[in-house]
């Protein structure tokens, strides 16, 4: 059993998770639960990223103190990464007693070892604000094409890098003043002194991805310079210890003290857990004689590889303290197909989609999309929806909804006594060798592709088997059971495979097959002579107007946020849920909802479609209703469609129609139709991913 520490990077304490930041989360959460599904003791940390100057600012203009600033946000952190079902084992905030020893701790072994220095720094200051500009907090005129508006460190128009100091007319985006310069002392971390050591550790044991390795050798190319580690007040922040006391405070730069919230967040989970029987040794994990015993991965954004495979590496290392096992960066996420906009309301905030769509269908399609590479990923919303649909609902779900009534109905929920396909569920579990490494290797997309081979595997089974029909002919009873057996079992090996993804689907499933375990290994045990429970819908498809809500929600719920009064952390307004007015509303005869709510109407599956005899108009269906019930079904359609056409189409059928003595025989419900019966009529047929024997609603 491998002993390993998970984290993702720590989200700022002044703004809202949006989709963004999940690809990472998902992407870790992903990772974690296939490494324990795999038997490993596992244990998965993250944090608030508390201190800096946005904060500090955030809070002023919320009105609020930053302890208060940063207790909202990040209650409602938690509450948004619990409703993506982000399985944290502990959740901190850099702000804690624990982060302030352990960034004194390393400060101090650094300094102690000489790779602490001073500098006198000019910078542009706020005489208004009485502090130093960050340089995203000044704009003015590019100094090289004379562009307006520009920030104090690039210019967005010909592309430029200056320090602000060089802008011509600065001005303080804090407070409209002309800025001054002004001279302070700074502390810096010696990273040069790390060259060396970091040109091994960044190429050795496959500790970063190759073009994270690459990109890292351009910035030695370019030399290593070094780190401005310190703020002068007012900052929020840990104040630099051992300064002399006839000197200004200086404190810690947020990103000396982020890193440390790793360590930080996982010593507050040791001190929770002491004396438990899931104790963990902190020293285990972070000491330097033990670095070959555990295993620390840090998951993080391409744009912060500088801070987690240099200055972090390099202060621990400094500091005599174990350093990163891996450093594993994703790409940024693009919303059909471009950056994220406020405008076009693809700028999603987390909390925005749990409002409309279920979290696991994310948590699939950015499975369906991640791999070990830098890459950006996109969430093309139409394809979103198609994919779900037609995987998760229509191949994955279906398996079951298409096998449990007959078993439950006619069998007791009995699996039979014997496997009569132990090829076939051996090939599938022989795949899950395959699929474990995929997760391992963070080849997520890979896998969900082996997943749905999988799944395919067994609806063709099925649909070659057709028990629907074997259970109208006498003495193949046997037959039915075993055959829907094997579909059950093969379900139960796609539930294990797929519990990283969807956690809260293979729970439900978990009961519905009533088993124990969804760890990788239990897929090893076929269910025969097995008792299921009856069935109940997994997964409903995604309607296209929850996924337009959304978007259109987003657009609003952003202009309340960008607003000047508002604040991130804010709730958006409640949403107006007045119906629109219907031009139409007075020549139309209205029934209730309750009426409405009386016809039932089920997806359902043409087994047989015939020509009746002496019935010129009159097609014979034989329909799968679901829960393995079949109906007879007379249609007037025979003028429209020769009956092969309709053959194995998903139709609507109405199934609680009084069934009606017609003279070739009863007809027991209704099949739905567009049209004119005189000129032409079509049958409504659904997609195939529609699941038989759900109800319209
Ligand atoms: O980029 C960010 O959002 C930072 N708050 C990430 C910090 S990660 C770690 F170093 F703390
Ligand atoms: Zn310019």
């Amino acid at each position: 059993m491998r002993e390993i520490l998970v984290t993702s990077a720590l989200p700022y304490a002044n703004g809202y998770i949006h989709l963004g930041h999940l690809v990472e989360y998902i992407q870790t959460d992903i990772w974690v639960r296939a490494m324990k599904a795999q038997g490993h003791q596992v244990t998965y940390v993250c944090a608030d990223d508390a201190h800096g100057t946005a904060i500090m600012l955030k809070a002023q203009d919320n009105g609020i103190t930053p302890e208060e600033q940063i207790a909202t946000v990040k209650a409602s952190h938690e509450s948004d990464f619990g409703k993506f079902l982000i399985d944290f084992d502990n959740y901190h905030s850099t702000h804690s007693e624990e982060n302030k020893h352990f960034s004194e701790l390393i400060y101090r072994r650094l300094d102690s070892a000489g790779h602490i220095s001073t500098k006198d720094v000019e910078q542009l200051f706020d005489p208004e604000k009485q502090l130093f500009l960050a340089d995203r907090f000044v704009k003015g005129t590019c100094p090289e094409c004379g562009s307006a508006d520009q920030y104090g460190d690039n210019c967005e128009v010909c592309g430029t890098t200056y320090n602000a100091t060089e802008l011509k007319d600065p001005q303080s985006t804090l407070s409209g003043a002309t800025p001054v310069l002004k001279t302070s002392k700074h502390y810096f971390f010696n990273l040069p002194e790390f060259e060396q050591f970091l040109k091994d550790w960044t190429r050795s044991d496959n500790r970063l991805q190759t073009s994270v390795a690459n990109k890292l050798q351009e910035w030695f190319e370019a030399g290593l310079a070094t780190w401005d580690i310190s703020r002068d007040a007012p900052y929020f922040g840990f104040q630099i210890p051992d300064t002399p006391s006839d000197e200004p405070d200086k404190y810690f730069y947020v990103w000396l003290d982020a890193p440390v919230g790793y360590m930080a967040s996982f010593k507050n989970l040791c001190d929770k857990r002491a004396g438990t029987d899931q104790a963990l040794d902190f020293d285990r994990y972070w000491m330097q004689e033990n670095e070959h015993k555990t295993e620390v991965y840090h998951f993080i954004g391409k744009d912060i590889v500088y801070f987690h495979a240099l200055f972090w590496p390099a202060m621990l290392a400094g500091s005599e303290l174990r350093t990163p096992t891996g450093v594993f960066a994703h790409g940024f996420l693009m919303v059909n197909g471009e950056k994220m906009s406020k405008s076009r309301g693809t700028f999603i905030k987390a909390e925005t989609y749990a409002e409309h769509l279920h979290p696991e269908y994310l948590r699939y399609y950015f499975a369906s999309k991640l791999s070990d590479k830098v890459e950006d990923i996109n969430l093309d919303l139409e394809d979103f929806m198609q994919k779900v649909n037609s995987d998760l609902v229509g191949k994955v779900v279906n398996i079951a909804s298409r096998s449990a009534g007959f078993l439950v109905k006619k069998y007791d929920g009995m699996l039979s006594e014997v496997c009569v396909e132990s090829e076939l569920l051996e090939d599938i579990t022989k795949t899950g060798d395959e699929i474990a490494a995929a997760y391992e290797n963070r080849e997520f997309s890979r896998a969900m592709r082996l997943i749905m081979q999988c799944a395919d595997k067994a609806n063709e089974y099925i649909d070659d088997k057709k028990p629907w029909s074997l259970a109208k002919v006498e003495g193949k009873e046997q037959e039915v059971q075993d055959v829907c057996s094997v579909a059950i079992n093969i379900f139960r090996q796609l539930m294990v495979y797929l519990a990283p993804v969807l956690p809260e689907l293979t729970a439900n499933a978990k009961e519905f097959l009533n088993i124990d375990s969804l760890d990788f290994a239990s897929r090893n045990q076929w269910l025969l002579g097995h008792k299921i429970n009856k069935f109940k819908p997994l997964m409903q498809r995604i309607e296209e107007k929850d996924v337009a809500a959304m978007v259109e929600d987003s657009k609003a719920s952003l202009a309340q946020a960008d607003a000047p009064a508002a604040t991130e952390s804010s709730k958006p307004a409640a949403k107006d849920k007045t119906p629109a007015t219907d031009a139409d509303a007075e020549q139309t005869d209205y029934i209730g909802i309750d009426d409405f709510s009386k016809v039932e109407m089920k997806v359902a599956h043409v087994v047989a479609c015939n020509h009746v005899e002496g019935a010129d108009k009159l097609l014979q269906f034989t329909l799968d209703v679901g829960e393995a019930q079949t109906r007879n079904v007379f249609s007037g359609i025979r003028k429209f469609y020769e009956p092969e056409q309709l053959v194995n189409k998903k139709v609507i059928c109405v199934t609680n129609l009084a069934p009606r003595k017609m003279k070739f025989g009863v007809s027991e419900g209704m099949v739905l139709s567009t049209g004119d019966p005189k000129t032409g009529l079509t049958v409504v047929t659904l997609p195939d991913a529609c699941i038989v024997g759900d109800v319209l609603a």
